[in-house]
């Protein structure tokens, strides 16, 4: 018997953290005025609640528009086309994200090019988008992800020089800012998720953010069956579908906007705290600051655990102690979407991968990113926001279990455990092992 609670000792904590989501009398009373006025729907369009949520929630992120929509994926599927993405033009986007925000790419039958990420930030790295530029690329598509935000600065600037549409993929960055500018509100478009386990959830949900006119009136024909926009300036007329969302939702996402700003600052100060505790680990690496993001929206707490340090003991074994001392975490969060095995995409289901090429375009054996891989399968390590809603003692909780398994680490060398194994899966493989053993 060893020292940590995968050896069999006791763990360092054995009460649940804050739950995830929070809920008051604030959305109970929402919901039962939705019920009552038997207004449910989001037909007609633009429905009451969803309307009034979508336009607040633009200009809190300092965009003149917002439309609110059934998923985060369907937010950046209306964005692309509210910016004309036609089939075969080319979409940069991060290789470590998540596969929904390149699906809509290729179900546009658009063509997305894979560019690594920053090792500082884990967004798009600015640099390497030159090189991946093709006369058919027409748009840049960054995910701001890990507390961080891609460098928005130089994405603005290569757009612009080229006439490239920025859409900002911020998933992860509600009330986020960037020099001041909410998240979404830099680029031409900014697209979000409300699913259940993002910083605002209405169960499932997105939105779509912009100030220019042009493209909100496409989004608005598309995501109501090609109907056509409430201001009608420029009579675009397409096929659309009907992607909108209840009022009941609506209604959810007015309250958890209002409580927002709220959580982000316990969050962020718990979070402050948290790397305090473990600034200067020896083999535990933190992500930069950047001052230019002036306001830091947390969805996941992210760091690097670094194998080498550890006697070359996998992060798996370290995150299944992790856990095991009752701390949730997550490694594979993310994969290089290439190779994911959630992305299994074959170049003859898509036209455009084999337009003017002498052979179809192998996205999942084209690329090789390293810093995407190396966070992906060896280094990041992911703890949930929720962990940080709560007290200091929380905090404490998580560094100690932290140190105490870095502290005792030889005890994970050749150790063998069903948590170590949950922690080597692939996503694609973990429902299998939904209820787990351990
Ligand atoms: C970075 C990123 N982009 C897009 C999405 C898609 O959002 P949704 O699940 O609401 O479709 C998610 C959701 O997990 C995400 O994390």
């Amino acid at each position: 018997m060893g020292n940590l609670a995968i050896t069999g000792e006791k763990p360092v904590r054995r009460k649940p953290f804050s739950a995830w989501p929070i809920y008051t009398r604030d959305e109970a009373r929402g919901l039962e005025k939705v019920l009552a006025s038997r207004n449910w729907g989001g037909y007609p369009f633009p429905n009451k609640i969803a309307d009034a949520f979508a336009n607040r929630f633009a200009r809190y992120h300092g965009a003149k528009y917002g439309l609110a929509v059934t998923s985060g994926t369907v937010a950046i599927e209306i964005a692309l086309k509210a910016a004309d993405i036609r089939p075969g033009d080319e979409v940069i986007v991060p290789a470590y994200t998540w596969e929904g925000t390149v699906g809509p790419v290729l179900m546009l039958n658009a063509v997305p090019v894979f560019v690594d990420v920053d090792p500082d930030t884990y967004c798009l790295d600015a640099r390497l988008i030159e090189k991946a530029l093709t006369p058919k690329t027409r748009a840049l598509l960054p995910v701001h992800l890990a507390m961080r935000f891609a460098d928005m600065d130089e994405i603005m600037r290569i757009a612009r020089e080229r006439n490239l549409v920025v859409i900002e993929d911020c998933a992860h960055a509600h009330g986020g800012k960037w020099r001041g500018k909410g998240a979404g509100g830099t680029g031409d478009l900014g697209c979000f998720s409300f699913q259940s386990s993002k910083l605002m959830t209405s169960g499932e949900g997105g939105a779509m953010i912009t100030s220019n006119l042009e493209y909100y009136e496409r989004a608005q024909s598309f995501m109501n069956c090609g109907r056509a926009s409430a201001t009608d300036q420029f009579r675009h007329r397409l096929i659309g579908f009907n992607y909108r969302i209840t009022e009941f939702q609506a209604a959810l996402l007015e309250a958890q906007l209002r409580r927002l700003p709220q959580q982000a600052k316990i969050r962020r100060a718990n979070m402050n705290y948290f790397e305090k505790r473990l600034g200067g680990t020896p083999g535990l690496g933190f992500l930069k600051r950047d001052p230019r993001q002036t306001r830091v929206a947390a969805y996941q707490y992210v760091f690097k655990y670094s194998p080498e340090a550890f006697g070359g003991v996998p992060r798996a074994a370290f995150l299944g102690a992790l856990e095991m001392e009752g701390i949730p975490c997550d490694g594979q969060f993310y994969e290089p979407v290439y190779k994911s095995a959630l992305f299994p995409v074959d170049p003859n289901e898509w036209p455009a991968l084999s337009w003017s090429r002498p052979e179809p375009l192998d996205l999942r054996g084209r690329y090789r990113c390293p810093v995407s891989e190396r966070a992906a399968y060896e280094e990041s390590v992911w703890l949930p926001h929720h962990l940080f809603l709560g007290s200091r003692k929380d905090v404490d909780d998580i560094a100690d279990a932290v140190l105490k398994v870095c502290g005792n680490i030889s005890e994970l060398r050749g150790l063998r455990h069903p948590a170590i194994e949950h922690k080597s899966m692939s996503r694609a493989d973990r429902p299998r092992v939904e209820k787990r053993q351990y």
